[in-house]
C-alpha cells in the first residue's frame, strides 16, 4: 500500500504536518517519522523520497536534533526544508551563520537554475522564510540554485539531494506547490495514486489479510473514527466482527439510540450495547482533576470492555479508531512534541493485553477519515457530526462530574447543536458544545434571586484540531442559544461564550 511513501523526518517544525498534508493532497502518501529513526528503518520503509522538515533549533545548538547521517548515503532523493536544509549543508561541510538580519515572512527569491526543482518557475518569486540561521557558503561540488538578498544560498543541489531555506508547504510561497510537484514527480518519479478513497480499498484488503479467519472486537463510540473502522471491518470480515458500545452515561443526547439504529439496524453489524452508566458515574464521584477523570474513564472502559470481550469466544484482535492527531498529541510520533493530554484510546491500554491491536486509520487526518466514511456509505449524521472526545461529556464538565452538571451539559449541548444546525452554522464549525463548571452566578426568577450554574458555549473553527480559532457566531444566534438554555434547562442562570483560541487554550476545557 505504501510503495510510494514519502518519509518526512520531523525536526519539530511547526509546519511538519503541513508538508505531509501537501504531499498527500498531491496524491503521494507521506508520513511523519521521528528524527531519531535509523537509516536501516528508513531503508525498510522503502520510501520514494525523504523530506527533512524545518525545526526551531540551530544546527550548532547543544542537543540540536540530527538524523542518522547514513540516510544521506541511501541514494534516495532528499529535500531539506529550512532547518533540514541547514542540516544537510552542515553535514556536507557548508558554513551556517546566524542571520544578521533575521529573514522572516515573505521574501523575494531569485532562481538561478530552472532545470529541476524550479522548473517552470519564474526568475523572481515570493517565498516564505522563517529562520534565524542561514547557509553562508557550500563546498564547490554543490550547486547553488537560488538566492535571496539576505541568503547567498537559498537553495542548493547535490546529486538528488536538495536543500531550500524557505517553506514550500506554506501558501505564502506562491509557487510552493509547483516546487513540491517538481520534487515529487519530476525528480522522484512518483505517481499521484494515493487518495483517501484508494486508501480505503487497500486498507480493507489489508485487514482481510491480517485477520485471516480470526475474530475482531471493536469499541464503537459512535464517533466518525470508530464508525469508519466498524464499517471497514464489516466489509473486510463480515460477522467475525463484534462491536461493543459502552454507554458510559457521558454521551450526547439521544446518541445511544442513534448508534443502535445506524449500526445494528442499518449496517447489520454485530453490536453489543452495554449499559454501564452507573459504574462510570460511581467511579467518577469526588474526582475533579481532568487527567484523573480521563484515567478513571479509560480504565473503567477497559474493565467493562474486557468483561464483555471475555464473553465473546475466540477473539484474536482488538480494533481501534486511533487517528493521526491522536498519536501525535500523545507524543507518539516525535520525541520533540510535548505530551498535551492523554487521549485514552492511545495511552491506557494495558501492556499485558492479550489481543493483537489493529488500527486501520492510524495514519489518517480527520478530514481524510471523513472522505473514507462517505465512500463507505456512512450517513451524514455521523460523517458530519462534530468530533467528540473519548472521555465524553466528562471533558466538558469542569470539576466533579455530577448527575446535575452532566444533565445541564448534555441538554445545553443539544441546544447548541440544534441552533447551529438551524442557522446553517453547524457544518461551518469544527466543534460546538456547552461546558459547565461549579461556579454559580446569581439570577432572577420571577421576583426571586437565585443561584445557578454558568454555561459556557464553545464553538471553534479548525482544520484538524491541532490549532483552532473561536467561531465568530452572530450575536442573534448566541442570544437565541442563551435564552433557550436559561429558559429550558433548570439550574442555569448565566451563559457565556468562550473566545480564546488554541493555542493557548485547548478545544475541550478538561
Ligand atoms: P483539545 O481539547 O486537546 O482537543 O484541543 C483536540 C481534539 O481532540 C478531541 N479530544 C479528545 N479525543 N480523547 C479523544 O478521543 C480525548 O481524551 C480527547 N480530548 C480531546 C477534542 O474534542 C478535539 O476535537
Amino acid at each position: 500500500m505504501n510503495k510510494q511513501l514519502i518519509a518526512v523526518i520531523d525536526f519539530g517544525g511547526q509546519y511538519s504536518h503541513l508538508i505531509v498534508r501537501r504531499c498527500r493532497n498531491l496524491g503521494v502518501y507521506a508520513e511523519l517519522v521521528p528524527h531519531t529513526t535509523s537509516h536501516e528503518t528508513i531503508k525498510e520503509m522503502n520510501p520514494r523520497a525523504i523530506i527533512l522538515s524545518g525545526g526551531p533549533s540551530s544546527v550548532y545548538a547543544e542537543n540540536a536534533p540530527v538524523c542518522d547521517p547514513e540516510i544521506f548515503n541511501l541514494g534516495i532523493p532528499i529535500l531539506g526544508i529550512c532547518y533540514g536544509a541547514q542540516l544537510i549543508a552542515h553535514t556536507m561541510g557548508g558554513d551556517i551563520k546566524q542571520a544578521g538580519m533575521r529573514e522572516y515572512g515573505k521574501t523575494e527569491l531569485s532562481v538561478d537554475d530552472t532545470t529541476d526543482l524550479f522548473c517552470g518557475i519564474e526568475e523572481r518569486t515570493t517565498v516564505w522564510m522563517s529562520h534565524g540561521d542561514l547557509i553562508e557558503s557550500l563546498p564547490p561540488h554543490i550547486d547553488v540554485i537560488a538566492h535571496t538578498d539576505g541568503s547567498p544560498v537559498a537553495a542548493f543541489r547535490k546529486g538528488c539531494m536538495y536543500g531550500i531555506q524557505f517553506h514550500p508547504e506554506v501558501v505564502h510561497t506562491r509557487k510552493g506547490e509547483n516546487m513540491l510537484k517538481n520534487f515529487l514527480f519530476r525528480i522522484c518519479g512518483c505517481d499521484a495514486d494515493w487518495s483517501p478513497e484508494s486508501f480505503a480499498d487497500s486498507a480493507i484488503k489489508e485487514i482481510r489479510e491480517t485477520v485471516g479467519s480470526g475474530k475482531v472486537i471493536l469499541g464503537l463510540s459512535g464517533g466518525i473514527d470508530s464508525a469508519t473502522v466498524a464499517v471497514m471491518l464489516n466489509r473486510a470480515i463480515g460477522d467475525r466482527l463484534t462491536c461493543i458500545y459502552v454507554d458510559n452515561g457521558l454521551m450526547r443526547k439521544n446518541e445511544t439510540e442513534e448508534i443502535v439504529h445506524t449500526f445494528k439496524d442499518n449496517f447489520k453489524i454485530n453490536l453489543e450495547v452495554v449499559d454501564a452508566k452507573d459504574r462510570f458515574l460511581k467511579r467518577l464521584r469526588g474526582i475533579s482533576d481532568p487527567e484523573e477523570k480521563r484515567k478513571v474513564i479509560g480504565s473503567e472502559f477497559i474493565n467493562v470492555f474486557e468483561e464483555v470481550a471475555a464473553r465473546i469466544k475466540g477473539v484474536d484482535f482488538l480494533a481501534q479508531g486511533t487517528i493521526y492527531p491522536d498519536r501525535v498529541e500523545s507524543a507518539a510520533t516525535s520525541g520533540l512534541a510535548s505530551r498535551i493530554k492523554s487521549h485514552h484510546n492511545v495511552g491506557a491500554l494495558p501492556a499485558e493485553m492479550r489481543l493483537r491491536l489493529i488500527e486501520p486509520i492510524r495514519d489518517l487526518y480527520k478530514d481524510e477519515v471523513r472522505t473514507v466514511a462517505k465512500k463507505l456509505g456512512l450517513p451524514d449524521s455521523i460523517v458530519k457530526r462534530h468530533p467528540f472526545p473519548g472521555p465524553g461529556l466528562a471533558a466538558r464538565v469542569i470539576g466533579e462530574v455530577t448527575p446535575d452538571k452532566l444533565k445541564i451539559c448534555r441538554d445545553a449541548g443539544a441546544i447548541v447543536e440544534e441552533e447551529l444546525t438551524g442557522a446553517g452554522f453547524y457544518d461551518r464549525t469544527w466543534q460546538a458544545f456547552a461546558v459547565v463548571g461549579d461556579d454559580l452566578a446569581t439570577g432572577v426568577l420571577g421576583d426571586e434571586r437565585s443561584l445557578g450554574h454558568i454555561v459556557i458555549i464553545r464553538a471553534v473553527e479548525s482544520v484538524e484540531a491541532m490549532t483552532a480559532d473561536f467561531s465568530r457566531l452572530p450575536y442573534d444566534l448566541l442570544e437565541k442559544i442563551s435564552s433557550r438554555i436559561t429558559n429550558e434547562i433548570g439550574g442555569v442562570t448565566w451563559v457565556a461564550y468562550a473566545i480564546s483560541s488554541k493555542p493557548p487554550s485547548t478545544i475541550e476545557p478538561c
